[in-house]
């Protein structure tokens, strides 16, 4: 997804051309770019107990001070060890209290979903069929506008409520049954966080959700619910507006389109306080919520498991005087710790080293196994022979978290379960 201009406060990683902008719109861009909220996304920094200070200020003055060095301490090293181990005996001591995590796409492969930017199976790689002039045209809001089917046949495929959530999903439900999550910044639009269980409290959906949708006549706006949606789709209809007839668009965040205001509400307080940041499968590509990483303070561990190293920062950068993307390997790395592989397995590992494996396992178990009996029961009481796969988990929140009755889980699509 490009097409957009650059925002963010700093190199979140990654390579890749795009512009580097002014705006808050989602783009793909290397460059440290400006934070400034768009119109109408005003931080409520007051409200959330936040500095109501300009975020690009603030986030430039620490970028220049910890890059020459001026006025400040060098930032205390926290873990014992740059390692998994290292990360878990933090988190298990009294500094930790609060963890972010922000996740991407990786988190949900395992649950049947593609990412966008894997070689061969991203989304981006397997459009052709749409005829698009560009990739990420299907997430454009300027063609969308004139070609909204091809999004719409997309969808009809990634909709979620046909999915269960991962390993992963279930492991921030831990951190937050353990009070340790502060808050899970994801770019992911499957809602599986919250099928996970969740709250919204718990979440920023920072490229928006397919939770609700609107009208896009602006002088209209009706809102519809997932459900209505998931009919008009399923019946492969373009979801047309009940009042007005314009085209309905799910409240995902569309390349020109501006991140949701409760983004930047929420970004400055929590990435103040944050003691641990965990970030898993993403590329970091897309601005402004790559910069995150850079928005923590100094002394926090920063943990990355993805399958491949992501965040760093590059040459370029660092002579520009924005080195502060990640640093796994020089011999001044002192917070960042990378954990390359599968985000489940990574999860699992973290989870064993906490003495927490079982409790996941046995989480992962337990919800499948309420998501499978839940959609047996409404394959069962289904009389229109509708597509049992758009029934499949939920996509409410509420989805698998009925009391387990312990039915047998079925196993994951990928045939993995813990
Ligand atoms: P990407 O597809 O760019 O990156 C996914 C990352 O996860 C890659 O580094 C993969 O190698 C890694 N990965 C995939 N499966 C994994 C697994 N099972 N375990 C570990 N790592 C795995 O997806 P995002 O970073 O989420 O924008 O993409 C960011 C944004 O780009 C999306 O939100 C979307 C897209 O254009 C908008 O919707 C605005």
């Amino acid at each position: 997804m490009s097409g957009a201009d650059g925002n963010g406060g700093g190199n979140g990683g990654g390579s890749g051309g795009a512009e580097a902008g002014g705006s808050l719109r989602p783009s793909v861009t290397p460059r440290p770019t400006s934070a400034a909220p768009p119109p109408g996304a005003e931080p409520d920094a007051e409200a959330e107990g936040g500095s109501t200070e300009d975020p690009d200020m603030e986030l430039l003055r620490n970028l220049l001070a910890r890059t020459l060095g001026l006025g400040t301490e060098p930032p205390e090293r926290v873990l014992d060890e740059l390692s998994l181990t290292g990360i878990a005996r933090f988190m298990q001591s009294e500094r930790c209290r609060r963890v972010v995590c922000m996740v991407g796409a990786g988190i949900s492969t395992a649950a049947g979903i593609p990412d966008f930017r894997s070689p061969g199976t991203g989304l981006y790689a397997n459009l052709s069929r749409y005829e698009l002039p560009y990739p990420e045209a299907i997430f454009d809001i300027s063609y969308f506008k004139q070609h909204p089917e091809p999004f719409f046949a997309l969808a009809k495929e990634l909709l979620p409520g046909q999915l269960k959530p991962t390993v992963c999903h279930y492991f921030m439900r831990l951190l937050k049954e353990k009070g340790l999550l502060l808050r899970c910044y994801t770019q992911n639009i499957d809602t599986l966080e919250r099928v996970a269980g969740l709250q919204p409290e718990d979440l920023v959906e920072a490229h928006g959700t397919f939770q609700t949708a609107h009208c896009l006549r602006s002088s209209c706006r009706h809102q519809y619910d997932l459900s209505w949606v998931k009919e008009k789709i399923f019946s492969s209809l373009v979801p047309k507006c009940d009042k007005c007839q314009s085209v309905v668009k799910p409240d995902i965040v569309f390349f020109g389109e501006n991140l949701p205001s409760r983004f930047f509400s929420l970004l400055q307080s929590d990435f103040q306080k944050v003691d641990l940041l965990i970030i898993m499968g993403t590329s970091l590509q897309v601005q402004p919520f790559a910069s995150l990483v850079s928005r923590v303070p100094a002394s926090t561990p920063r943990l990355l498991i993805n399958k491949e190293k992501t965040g760093q920062s590059d040459a370029f950068m660092s002579l520009m005087g924005f080195g502060c993307g990640m640093d796994f390997d020089s011999d001044k790395a002192y917070r960042d710790v990378a954990w390359l592989g599968d985000c489940d397995e990574g999860c699992l590992a973290l989870a064993d080293l906490l003495g927490w494996k079982k409790e996941l396992q046995e989480l992962v178990r337990k919800e499948h196994a309420a998501i499978d009996a839940m959609a047996a029961q409404e394959d069962t009481s289904s009389t229109s022979g509708g597509d049992p796969k758009s029934r499949r988990g939920r996509a409410d929140g509420s989805g698998g978290r009925t009391e387990s009755s312990g039915a047998s889980s079925k196993r994951q699509a990928d045939g993995k379960e813990p």
